[in-house]
């Protein structure tokens, strides 16, 4: 079928994070919320049926992850990527971020160093400090307007004894790079040599754009599997953010064994039984949604690069390989950090992800969130022209 993502829906009044709680994270009543990542467009026809076929049974009880469930998964990332694991390798969790905290909780000591990559996803950093452990940093390099990882800065931050993990984010949010097989390879060297374990959150694992390809983390080799823990979800491929499931692939099992316990011991060890149904039916019938999505992402993020080129010499897009969220580059406006928040909310009427919250190296850029209709996209990308007419050119 044909997905109309065109269509622009109402989720004002629907409970919506994005639509309705803004208040709570920005000060204007009337901005356009292009924020936290999720979509506004409605799930895969597939999971609608399959969540409507549990609320009209009416039972709710208590549910587990079922085989066929496992198998859903299991074919979806041989189909999607390549990547051929085992069931026993799969372990619930409610989320990729709680999934964060437990495994940096239960893999460190209070005081051992964790990396990470910044600018990176901004829960990383909470992730880490909660665990009692402490950030390393590992910035990312810009060249020639893309990202890339600095191994030698990496060598030495892994070299440190303290130092026991990485979060890794592949592909990263925000900066929307897909890490090739060999940069991927070389983090993984870096890091068995010296005994840091990684983490690679691949939550944004399945919104590859124009082509590019995901190399999963554990896919690399038997030694990095068995070496690693991946953080993988259905949430953010086919907007499911609000029904809270993800899997949590560890090849080791002693790595899984102590995953359970961390688990266990935060008393979370069954799934929402909504959350089961709607992602077995994503992962059995969500390819023909997704790619449908996917092109309209390639589409929407065209249309920012295009514009900014052609009318807003002053921004840079950070060309996307990956996700539906576009990272621009406005420290040509000469704002410090409170004042381009204030412009974006203010003048602009947008409510975007400012850079500075996904640390050092995001100042003076913001995040803006392309999931939705491209007239949206279009209408931010006017707003954002006046103001910088208005305000910013003499
Ligand atoms: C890199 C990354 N990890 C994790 C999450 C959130 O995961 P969850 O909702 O499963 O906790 C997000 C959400 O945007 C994300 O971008």
């Amino acid at each position: 079928m044909n997905y109309d993502f065109d269509e622009v829906i109402d989720r004002k009044n629907t409970g919506s994070l994005k639509w309705d709680f803004y208040g709570r994270y920005f000060e204007e009543e009337d901005v356009m919320p292009m924020w936290v990542a999720d979509m506004d467009f409605r799930a895969p026809e597939p999971v609608i049926d399959a969540v409507q076929k549990v609320a009209r049974f009416g039972i709710y009880g208590y549910t587990e992850e079922t085989a066929s469930y496992h198998e859903a998964v299991v074919g979806w990332l041989k189909r999607r990527h390549g990547f051929v694991i085992e069931k026993r390798w799969l372990h619930y969790c409610p989320g990729v971020v709680p999934a964060l905290h437990w495994i940096i909780q239960r893999f460190n000591r209070p005081g051992d160093k964790v990396i990470v990559q910044t600018p990176v996803y901004y829960p990383f950093f909470e992730a880490v400090q909660t665990g009692g452990c402490h950030l390393v940093n590992n910035p990312l390099v810009q060249v020639d307007g893309t990202y890339r990882m600095d191994f030698a800065d990496l060598e030495e931050k892994a070299a440190d004894e303290r130092a026991k993990m990485i979060i890794l984010c592949s592909p990263h949010n925000p900066v929307g790079r897909v890490w090739s097989e060999h940069e991927l390879s070389e983090l993984g060297r870096i890091c068995l040599k010296h005994k840091v374990l990684v983490v690679s959150d691949e939550i944004h694992g399945d919104l590859l754009l124009n082509g590019h390809r995901l190399t999963p983390f554990a896919s690399i080799s038997e030694e990095l599997a068995m070496h690693s823990i991946t953080c993988y979800a259905p949430t953010k491929t086919f907007n499911l953010a609000g029904l809270q499931i993800s899997n949590i692939i560890i090849p080791n099992p002693a790595l899984a064994a102590e995953f359970k316990i961390a688990m266990e011991n935060n008393h979370v060890s069954r799934p929402n039984i909504f959350a089961v149904a709607a992602a077995e039916a994503a992962y059995r019938h969500g390819d023909e949604w997704l790619d449908q999505a996917l092109s309209y992402f390639e589409g929407n993020q065209a249309l920012v690069r295009d514009y900014v080129s052609s009318n807003l010499p002053e921004l840079k897009v950070t060309p996307a390989e990956a996700t539906y969220l576009a990272w621009l580059d406005c420290r040509a406006l000469g704002l410090e950090i409170g004042a381009l928040q204030e412009f974006m909310e203010k003048k602009c009427g947008l409510a975007l992800s400012q850079g500075y919250i996904f640390g050092a190296g995001g100042e003076g850029f913001v995040r803006m969130n392309l999931g939705c209709p491209r007239s949206v996209v279009e209408e931010a990308l006017k707003k954002l022209y006046r103001a910088i007419e208005s305000f910013c050119r003499s």
